[in-house]
C-alpha cells in the first residue's frame, strides 16, 4: 500500500484522526494536503485525548515524518501553540516537515472571514472564522504570502503591503460594523459583542507589527520548512508507505460539495496528488471515512437530518460537538445517496465505519436509499442541482436496531446479529469493503476482521 489516502465520506469530523491514527501503524510518512486549522483531528490514546488542527495525526509515532503539504493553509501562529502544547506533554516534533509553498493564514485573512460571515447576515456560511476562505482567495489571486516569505524580511514585507493594499475597504468597514455591535451590546456586554464577531484580534493591522511577528515565527518554524513534495516522491520511490490524511470532507468540497456552503480547498482523493505533490498512479488506497450515522457543523442542506428523539441521541451519545469550534453538530441518519455520491468522486476502495456504539439504543435504524425531489421525482443519484439537492425529500429503508453496549466487540462476531446486519446493508449500498469499524473513541475500540 505505498499511498494511501484517508478522506471524509460526508460532512467532516467522520473520525478521519482515529482512523489515520491507526492506519499509520504501517505507514512511514503521513502527510496533510488540504484545509487548515479549521479541521480538527482527535485521536484517544489511553485515555489521553489529542486534538490536531494542523499537524498531522501521525505526530504521536515519533519515527515517522509527518507533513504539511501545499496544499495546507497554515495560520504559523496556530502551528506554533501546537508544536509548543505537544511538547508540554512529552510528544517529539522532530519529524515535523512543513512545505516552504504553503500558504499563510494571516491576521487580516481572519479578519475578513469573519467580516464575510457579518456581512451575509442570516444568509452566512457558519465557517470556522479561521481566515481559509480569504487566504485560499490570495492564493488564486496570487496575493498570497507562503511559508518560505517568512525567512526573507525584505519580501515578507513588499508582499505584504501589496496584499494589504486590496483590504483596505473591507477591513474598514468591518471596524465600523464592530463598533456598531460594541454599541448595540452597550458596555456592559463587550464580551457577548467579542462573541458575536468572533474571536479576531485587533483590526488595525500595521505593516511593521506584522513583519516583524511573522519573521520571529519564521525563525522558530526555520528547521521545519522543506521540499516536502520531493520528501514524498523520495519514500514513495523507496517503496515506502505514504498516507494522505485528509481534511473536511467530499460534501464540504469546493467543487463536489454542497456548493456555496463548503469550505475553500479541495478535500477529496484526488486533491491529494495537487496539495502534497506526489502522480495520480503514487495513490493506491483511498479510504473514506463516514460514521454510522451522519453529522454537518455549519450551514447547508443535509437531507437526512433529524430534529427528533433519535437526533438527540446520536448528538448526546455521539457528543456531537465541534472539535474546532464547540458548535453543536447536527445529526441525522445515514444517507446511502450521499455515500455512494463520496465512494465515485473519490475512487473510494474501502470504507471506515466510525461510532457504530453510539445508534446502540435506538429501536428502529433508518438508511436513506434515495430521494424523492420536489417534483415528485425518485433520485437514486446524488444531484448536482442546488435546487433540486435543498427540495430532496430522502426515502428510507428501515433496520432493526441493536439495545446493546457494543464498545466492548473487538470482532465481528462480537457484534449482535442486528449491527451486523446494519453493516452489511451499508456495505452493499455503498458497493466498497469495509475494512475497519469504529465502536468507541479509544484506539483500541476498533474492528478490523
Ligand atoms: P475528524 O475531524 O474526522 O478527525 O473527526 P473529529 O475528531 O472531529 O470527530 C470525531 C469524534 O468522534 C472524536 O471526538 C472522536 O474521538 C470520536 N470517535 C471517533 N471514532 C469513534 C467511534 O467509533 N465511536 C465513538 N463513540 N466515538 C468515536
Ligand atoms: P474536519 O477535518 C466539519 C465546515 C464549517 C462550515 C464550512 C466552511 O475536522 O472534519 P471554513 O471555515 O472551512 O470556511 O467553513 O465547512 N467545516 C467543517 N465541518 N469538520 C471540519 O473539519 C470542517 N472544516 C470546515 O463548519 O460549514
Ligand atoms: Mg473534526
Amino acid at each position: 500500500m505505498p499511498g494511501l489516502a484517508i478522506v471524509g465520506a460526508q460532512w467532516g469530523d467522520e473520525g478521519k484522526g482515529k482512523v489515520t491514527d491507526l492506519l499509520a501503524e504501517r505507514a512511514d510518512a503521513i502527510v496533510r494536503f488540504q484545509g487548515g486549522n479549521n479541521a480538527g483531528h482527535t485521536i484517544v490514546r489511553d485515555g489521553e485525548e489529542f486534538k490536531f488542527h494542523l499537524i498531522p495525526s501521525g505526530i504521536l509515532y515519533s519515527e515517522k515524518t509527518c507533513v504539511i503539504g501545499n496544499g495546507v493553509v497554515v495560520d504559523p501562529r496556530i502551528l506554533l501553540s501546537e508544536i509548543d502544547g505537544l511538547k508540554r506533554r512529552g510528544v517529539d516534533v522532530g519529524n515535523l516537515r512543513i512545505s516552504a509553498n504553503a500558504h499563510l493564514i494571516m491576521p487580516y485573512h481572519v479578519l475578513l472571514d469573519t467580516a464575510g460571515e457579518l456581512k451575509l447576515g442570516k444568509l452566512s456560511l457558519g465557517t470556522t472564522r479561521r481566515g481559509i476562505g480569504p487566504c485560499y482567495a490570495d492564493k488564486a489571486l496570487r496575493l498570497g504570502i507562503r511559508v518560505q516569505d517568512l525567512l526573507d524580511e525584505k519580501i515578507l514585507r513588499a508582499k505584504i503591503r501589496t496584499a494589504l493594499a486590496s483590504k483596505q475597504q473591507a477591513l474598514r468597514e468591518l471596524s465600523v460594523q464592530r463598533r456598531k455591535l460594541r454599541k448595540e451590546a452597550g458596555e456592559g456586554d463587550r464580551e457577548a459583542a467579542g462573541q458575536a464577531i468572533g474571536d479576531a484580534p485587533d483590526p488595525r493591522i500595521d505593516l511593521h507589527a506584522m513583519t516583524e511577528e511573522h519573521i520571529s515565527y519564521g525563525h522558530r518554524l526555520e528547521p521545519h520548512i522543506a521540499d516536502t513534495a520531493k520528501l514524498c516522491w523520495e519514500k514513495l520511490d523507496a517503496g515506502k508507505t505514504v498516507i494522505f490524511e485528509g481534511a473536511q470532507a467530499t460534501l464540504l468540497d469546493l467543487d463536489h460539495g454542497t456548493y456555496p456552503f463548503v469550505t475553500s480547498s479541495n478535500p477529496i482523493a484526488g486533491a491529494a496528488t495537487v496539495g502534497a505533490g506526489v502522480g495520480p498512479n503514487d495513490i493506491d488506497e483511498v479510504w473514506g471515512v463516514a460514521k454510522a450515522y451522519a453529522t454537518r457543523v455549519g450551514a447547508g442542506p443535509f437531507p437526512t437530518e433529524l430534529e427528533d428523539g433519535a437526533g438527540r441521541h446520536m448528538l448526546e451519545r455521539g457528543h456531537e460537538y465541534g472539535t474546532t469550534t464547540g458548535r453543536e453538530r447536527r445529526c441525522g441518519w445515514m444517507d446511502l445517496v450521499a455515500l455512494r455520491y463520496a465512494v465515485r468522486i473519490n475512487g473510494m476502495t474501502s470504507l471506515a465505519i466510525t461510532k457504530l456504539d453510539v445508534l446502540g439504543g435506538l429501536e428502529t435504524l433508518r438508511v436513506a436509499v434515495r430521494y424523492r425531489s420536489r417534483e415528485g421525482a425518485l433520485l437514486d443519484s446524488f444531484p448536482y442541482h442546488q435546487s433540486i439537492l435543498h427540495g430532496a425529500v430522502p426515502e428510507y429503508e428501515e433496520l432493526p436496531g441493536f439495545d446493546a453496549d457494543i464498545s466492548g466487540c473487538r470482532k465481528l462476531a462480537d457484534l449482535p446479529s442486528e449491527a451486523r446486519a446494519y453493516l452489511e446493508y451499508i456495505e452493499e449500498g455503498a458497493g466498497v469493503p469495509i475494512g475497519l469499524v469504529g465502536v468507541g473513541p479509544g484506539r483500541e475500540q476498533v474492528i478490523t476482521d
